[in-house]
């Protein structure tokens, strides 16, 4: 067999291959060359999902004539001046976006530089079929048409329109959270589908998140060995079921890296459940020399010279700010729960009541508290739960501290939430979820310090657990013995327990083990020493709290109110559901139809 070169438009072709694997990678290559150029203002329109038709124009610096020839070429770009790929600034680099696209679909370059004349070029699948001047504006519009129409292989695996339409969305919401200062307007099939100005960053990442994002996030600022950290990280209890919602940019690039998600799902380990998934925009910069952008031909990937410390910047970073949130929780609780207050109205309750307006949104609540529809957890209650355990109830002769966020503890339903008032509203707490938070703060705090109290057995036990959770067991033995919990094998399928941690006296201690031995083999390698730790004392958290059915005096209920409101990630239990939820004064006086 005989080896030739391969022609021009084969090579561009087989590029195409790596860069353009969808319209959303076009898409996303269009929109960084018209940053690149230095556009302010950049207006995308898409048909069809993009299989149809991209059309990017922008108002930057534009092309001369030749150069428009030139960029159609594979490896010819202006953005390596001086051949240093590790310090490159731009988004492109590697001169071969154009001519990738340009392979596979028809394409039209139209560009105006300051001085030169406006000029088109239209290139189909390769071959060069118009070319000639034109009126425009400064700046560059380019259009891809019939992508991978003359590429029945590649076309075949385009999903649906509104599928590659929403890998689209993802790609632009991205780019303009990376470019806050700059206006992006997008239209699909001539319908507005994102509209944004020159703003800050923050305000710029809410408005594509979700604009409840700005209250139920935390700021954060962070910096480790020359590398910072900056953005939004969401609170626990605002999370989602998919990990979509988690923005990363590396020197402004936007990407997509195993490193940095693992880093995130390590920060909020002990804060959600293993399901769901924390909402963050993180802004890290790095000095150039210390990643590598150059990993992939689509560029969405890095690789860190030092990842352990860039892993390190982003737990730290994320845990230091989610601390710092307090009690704070997504603010509303969840609308399903929020229509078990509301029911539609009475028909009898109208008639007598004949100013109230028919399907007005806060309508009647057949007795709320009572009532479970849809038998949610979390804000409704059962009758029969507050008929049995009403046993505490505290009348109203103290006024709620303004300065309790959490208010008074007034009384207890269903064994399981705390009733307490607030000076603007009312306040219901899973105790359960907030005492097994507690726990778990409190732990971390005697482990920070050194000194978790340990207790020995008075006889040793021995628990018989399948051998590869007894090797997992072995293996922590020490870091288990920093919460004060002393364990040796025994034999090939046993363990034996000496001591417990001192918090958990009276525990039983099969069940305990089990369930940390669990917790072991499912975080297994993923997670660092410390972030193991805190699921150890996220398990211990669960033995030891208040279980939800344990009736609690006034006095027990204050007291975990006023923890609550001192101890750092308090509103959200170790899930990510909230603990307590507020009906403020004004909701209520809504739900009675008074306002
Ligand atoms: N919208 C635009 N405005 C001005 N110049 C542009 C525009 N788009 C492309 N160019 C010019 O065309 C060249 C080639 O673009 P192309 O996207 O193929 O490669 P690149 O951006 O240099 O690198 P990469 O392949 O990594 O994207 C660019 O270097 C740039 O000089
Ligand atoms: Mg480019």
């Amino acid at each position: 067999m005989s080896i030739r070169r391969l022609p021009q438009n084969l090579i561009n072709r087989i590029a195409a291959g790596e860069v353009v694997e969808r319209p959303a990678s076009a898409l996303k290559e269009l929109v960084e060359n018209a940053l690149d150029a230095g556009a302010k203002r950049i207006s995308v329109e898409l048909a069809g999902g993009g299989i149809d038709g991209i059309n990017v124009t922008d108002d930057g610096c534009g092309m001369m004539r030749d150069d428009i020839a030139l960029a159609l070429e594979r490896h010819a770009t202006s953005k390596l001046p001086d051949d240093a790929i590790e310090a490159v600034a731009t988004m492109g680099f590697r001169g071969e976006a154009l001519p990738s696209i340009a392979s596979v679909a028809h394409l039209t370059i139209e560009s105006r530089a300051r001085g030169g004349e406006g000029w088109a070029r239209t290139v189909d699948n390769g071959q060069v079929v118009a070319d000639g001047p034109i009126a425009m504006p400064l700046g560059t519009r380019v259009r891809v048409e019939a992508l991978f129409a003359a590429v029945p292989a590649r076309r075949k695996f385009l999903r649906t329109a509104r599928s590659e339409f929403a890998a689209c969305m993802d790609v632009m919401r991205r780019l303009a959270m990376a470019r806050a200062d700059v206006a992006f307007e997008v239209t699909h099939d001539g319908r507005r589908a994102l509209v944004v100005q020159a703003e800050t960053r923050e305000s710029r990442v809410s408005a594509l998140i979700d604009r409840q994002l700005a209250d139920a996030s935390v700021p954060l600022t962070h910096q480790r060995g020359g590398v910072t950290l900056a953005g939004l990280a969401g609170l626990p209890t605002y999370n989602r079921g998919v990990a979509d919602h988690q923005y990363l940019f590396v020197n402004g690039r936007p990407v997509k890296d195993r490193t940095l998600s693992g880093a995130i799902r390590g920060a909020y380990a002990d804060r959600l459940a293993r399901d769901r998934h924390a909402v963050v925009a993180l802004f890290i910069d790095v000095p150039a020399g210390e990643v590598d952008v150059n990993v992939h031909p689509a560029k969405t990937e890095v690789r860190f010279r030092d990842a352990a410390n860039v892993r390190a910047l982003i737990v730290g970073g994320l845990q230091r700010a989610l601390d710092g949130a307090g009690i704070q929780r997504a603010p509303l609780p969840s609308n399903a729960a929020m229509r078990g207050w509301v029911r539609e109205p009475q028909p009898e309750y109208q008639l007598r009541h004949p100013g109230l307006e028919p399907g007005s949104r806060f309508s009647f609540a057949a007795a709320p508290i009572e009532a479970s529809p849809r038998g949610e957890p979390g804000v409704t209650t059962h009758e029969a739960g507050v008929a049995e355990v009403g046993t505490a109830f505290r009348a109203p002769e103290s006024a709620p501290q303004p300065n309790h966020p959490l208010g008074r503890a007034r009384a207890q339903i269903a064994a399981t939430y705390i009733v307490a008032e607030s000076a603007d509203g009312l306040i219901l707490v899973d105790q359960h979820a907030a005492h097994e938070r507690l726990v778990l703060e409190r732990m971390r705090a005697a482990r920070a310090n050194g000194q978790v109290p340990s207790q020995p057995l008075l006889m040793p036990e021995v628990v018989e657990l399948d051998e590869p959770l007894c090797d997992r067991l072995e293996e922590a033995a020490l870091d288990l013995g920093q919460f004060g919990l002393e364990l040796e094998r025994f034999g090939p399928s046993a363990v034996l327990v000496r001591s417990l941690p001192a918090a958990l006296g009276g525990a039983a201690v099969g069940p305990l083990i089990l369930d940390l031995a669990d917790e072991l083999v499912s975080h297994g390698q993923a997670l660092s020493l410390a972030e193991r730790l805190d699921h150890v004392a996220g398990t211990f958290a669960c033995h030891h709290s208040v279980r939800a059915g344990r009736v609690l005096s006034l006095g027990e209920m204050d007291a975990l109110l006023r923890e609550m409101e001192v101890t750092p990630n308090s509103g959200q239990c170790n899930h990510g559901r909230p603990t307590w939820v507020r009906i403020a004064h004004s909701d209520i006086e809504r739900l009675f139809g008074r306002k």
